[in-house]
């Protein structure tokens, strides 16, 4: 369907100038997290598709669910955006936010990217799990790298019936969603919050009252009618939903950092088993290693353009990047920001003199690739 079979270098493509693709993003194709056993994702993913199981039944007239989470992750823009009814200059698609790989396809920036692709094929209920890629900031709860489960139903209708309401299909889509969250969470406080996705009218976000705070779970929606004609299904309604599965763990899990989804210490892999929640025990971090850097900006200069070289060079030793200064000169009015990297091994601990190397190399590079003047 959407197999390309790359390997990682062939991702990165220095000679096409709409390919912006990492060589430390590229690495994490294939790392199939979602097919490693007793892994915390793996896990939730396994969880949802068993409640969703449980909660369709052929004999009452519903369709059961299909799923797929083997979907390569390189997907066109046409699938990625066009077919979702996402406008041309709509924010998602800016290559300071989406990977290319060239002017046509790109690395799939939610599981959304296989609802047409499945619709077109016949299916009519279906999850689809899988990785997914955006360019973004870096901290405890933002990499370049999540996974989401896709669900899309078409509801049922016999020949010649009447189309189906937009309101039955949003009661069907709430009913159904409420069910597997209780499934997953317990006993929970519930709400439903309205939203905006181009590929959805209505369009809702279900939250959970989780830790004393409302915690946003998916975004779902009823699904365009010319989505689906566009896909041959005529009049026929749908709904979709799409949820990030690590913001799922991570508090089910009560893990603390998005990287550790990603690390091989035994001592994170040990504490989990297949089909259980069970309360991750945070053990010793390393000690961190703090480098500030401080330029002027260029007139184009974007902030993801910097936390791309930073993750570049220092790959998953880069913990966090965050703005801790700015300064406009009060004569020339020229801007200068201060950014403080944290480095830590997750494995280790660093040492002053090797992140001295790094930290020259990310300085280098900034000013080269961003034409920032370094202070
Ligand atoms: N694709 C949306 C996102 O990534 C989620 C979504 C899926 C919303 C399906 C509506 C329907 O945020």
């Amino acid at each position: 369907r959407t197999s390309e079979g790359l390997s990682a270098e062939e991702l990165v493509r220095p000679d096409d100038p709409h390919n912006n693709i990492t060589a430390s993003v590229a690495k994490h194709l294939g790392r199939g997290l979602l097919h490693r056993p007793n892994h915390p994702l793996q896990i939730v993913k396994q969880l949802i598709y068993d409640s969703f199981d449980r909660k369709f039944d052929v004999a009452k007239g519903d369709n059961k669910m299909i799923t797929f989470d083997d979907l390569h992750p390189i997907c066109t823009t046409q699938a990625c955006f066009d077919d979702l009814l996402i406008p041309a200059d709509h924010v998602s698609r800016r290559p300071s936010d989406t990977f290319y790989l060239d002017s046509e396809r790109c690395l799939r920036t939610h599981t959304s990217a296989h609802q047409t692709h499945l619709l077109r094929d016949g299916y009519e209920a279906f999850l689809c799990a899988g990785d997914v890629y955006r360019r973004d900031e870096i901290d405890q709860s933002h990499y370049p790298v999540f996974h989401q489960m896709e669900g899309m139903y078409v509801m049922p209708q016999a020949d010649g019936a009447p189309q189906v309401s937009v309101e039955a299909t949003e009661a069907h889509l709430r009913d159904a969603l409420e069910s597997v969250v209780a499934d997953i969470f317990g006993d929970v406080k519930m709400r439903w919050v309205e939203a905006y996705f181009p590929f959805t009218e209505p369009s809702m976000e279900l939250e959970i009252w989780f830790n004393e705070e409302w915690l946003e779970v998916l975004g779902c929606g009823v699904v365009q009618q010319e989505i689906l004609r566009n896909c041959g299904l005529g009049d026929r309604r749908a709904w979709a939903f799409g949820l990030g599965l690590e913001r799922l763990a991570m508090v089910l899990f009560q893990i603390p950092d998005i990287r550790l989804f990603w690390t091989e210490d035994p001592r994170f892999h040990e504490q989990f088993q297949d089909g259980k929640i069970t309360d991750f025990k945070p053990y010793s971090k390393y000690p961190a290693c703090l480098k500030d850097i401080s330029f002027w900006l260029s007139p184009d200069f974007h902030e993801n353009d910097f936390f791309a070289v930073v993750r570049e060079i220092g790959g998953d030793l880069i913990e966090r990047v965050e703005l801790i200064d700015e300064f406009t000169h009060p004569k020339t009015q020229r801007v200068s920001n201060c950014f403080r990297i944290t480095f830590r091994h997750m494995d280790r601990s660093l040492t002053n003199e090797e992140i001295d190397k790094i930290q020259e190399v990310i300085r280098e590079s900034t000013a080269n690739q961003l034409g920032v003047e370094l202070r």
